[in-house]
């Protein structure tokens, strides 16, 4: 946990931002796998973590805007759960680590949320993203279960992501910390297992075996396919051959809960072949121009924009799109190739807040989502602030069906030129992605560089 006196702070900020009612935060409980004593990995709720600190199940905490008053509620260890799980520290214990006196046993929480209600009282919540809390929700404001969500505090989400978009200085540390120490360290030793007659599993299993060595997990589900075109592919069973082109998107987990979130596309046997090389350099540009853009006051719709336009020319000079460039852009005919946002906020979750609603993470009165095919993934569009965590991840891929479709319908015929595509059939996909913080002047990428130059890959997979 960082000290005391980070999350009493955080929490007198929140009081006045959010200004009249109580807070109310539920932290997350077990959720059982496959029976009530076999339970997923726990994961605190992320909001509950920056206001609290505290990982661990079964905690709730109230925050009054007004007179001030925070209580912690929780249980403490009965004899049975010290002889199951061991010794732990009392409720007051934990109490005093997140700078909070006031303790209640959680039995008691029902009837002062009910209280705050009967004196007409406002009870601010977050959007719940878990059933269980839905319903604990649904019951206390007297909901259908379907109206919990919207009745959800606009104020609370405002504020939250207001505090939580702009990483203090022990949020970046403990993040490049991770970057260099566990993530960097998880890619040099998968390198090592990526050859032909490897299996994705295997090297999906050495990136997920350095982060526990290092007392981490991983953040999100590992991407580590030869099929890279699939976006979200969680599939591992295939075998390594030589001239594929394997795609990981992994990041560790800090012991705190802050995510990483890198990719990198190898070739397997060592070599880039022509080809590769050439659409791979495409990525590598657009990502290093999109990062080099990165400046507060810059709406991050702009840098996405500008990678999708230095992709468009890539491409053009490979014979893959025609016309004018802008035009190409302002259409979306590069979604065909580049079909997802360029970056997120990054944090306590891999996408940022993303449980509070994306358009507020990455939209604002200036910025609308666009209904486009390709932009309309956009994440963050809004202009960047010193401070924010983003990951900045280009990526060029020949995803066969919006192939087929696009080139039958005729779509962008001025753009694109469906002739040489078919060149590319079972290239699969390439992806770069870099985590970086916005500095008072530009940008940093966080943690020592993973490495993604060429000459520099094919050195080391080499070695
Ligand atoms: N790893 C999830 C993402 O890149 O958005
Ligand atoms: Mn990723
Ligand atoms: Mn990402």
């Amino acid at each position: 946990m960082f000290p005391a006196e980070v999350y009493i702070q955080r929490r007198k900020r929140l009081r006045e931002l959010v200004g009249k009612g109580v807070i109310l935060f539920l932290g997350n409980k077990e959720v059982a796998m496959n029976y009530a004593a076999n339970n997923y990995p726990f994961r605190q709720d992320s909001s509950f973590l920056y206001y609290f600190g505290l990982d661990m199940p079964g905690l709730a905490g109230m925050i009054d805007c007004e007179i001030g008053g925070e209580t912690l509620y929780g249980s403490d260890p009965t004899l049975e759960d010290i002889i199951w799980v061991g010794k732990q520290e009392s409720l007051h214990e934990k109490a005093l680590k997140a700078g909070i006196s006031l303790v209640k046993p959680l039995e008691r929480l029902d009837g002062d949320v009910f209280r705050v209600i009967a004196h007409n009282r406002k009870v601010h919540y977050l959007p719940p993203y878990r059933e269980q809390r839905r319903l604990q929700l649904a019951y206390y404001d007297n909901l259908k279960y379907e109206e919990v969500d919207k009745n959800a505090s606009e104020e609370l989400i405002r504020a939250v992501v207001d505090q939580r978009s702009e990483k203090d200085s022990h949020e970046l540390k403990e993040m490049e910390e991770t970057m260099t120490q566990v993530t960097r360290e998880a890619y040099a030793a998968a390198m090592k297992r990526i050859m032909p007659g490897s299996y994705e599993y295997q090297v999906a299993g050495t990136l997920e075996g350095v982060a526990l060595e290092k007392h981490c997990r991983m953040a999100y589900p590992i991407i580590c396919t030869v099929n890279g075109q699939i976006l979200h592919n969680h599939y591992y069973g295939n075998e390594l051959k030589k001239g594929q082109l394997l795609l990981i998107d992994a990041g560790a987990e800090s012991n705190m809960r802050y995510a990483t979130d890198i990719t990198r596309t190898y070739p397997v046997g060592g070599k880039f072949n022509h080809q590769q090389k050439e659409i791979y350099s495409v990525v590598l540009n657009a990502q290093q121009e999109a990062i080099k853009a990165i400046k507060p006051g810059k709406p991050y719709m702009e840098i996405h924009q500008l990678a999708a336009k230095t992709i468009a020319t890539g491409l053009k000079e490979l014979g893959l799109m025609k016309g004018d460039i802008d035009d190409a852009v302002a259409h979306g005919a590069h979604a065909l190739f580049f079909p997802h946002g360029l970056g997120h906020m990054l944090g306590l979750d891999v996408h940022d807040m993303e449980d509070v609603g994306e358009n507020y993470i990455g939209y604002d009165e200036e910025f609308k989502r666009s209904e486009q095919f390709g932009t309309a993934y956009l994440r963050m569009a809004r202009r960047l602030k010193e401070n924010f965590v983003l990951t900045v991840e280009p990526g060029i891929y020949f995803i066969d069906a919006l192939i087929e479709k696009w080139h039958s319908e005729g779509r962008y015929r001025d753009f694109i030129d469906y002739r040489n595509i078919s060149k590319y059939k079972g290239f699969g996909g390439i992806r770069i992605e870099d985590n970086v913080v916005v500095t008072a002047k530009g940008s940093r990428v966080l943690g020592k560089p993973i490495a993604k130059d060429i000459t520099e890959l094919e050195q080391l997979l080499k070695a």
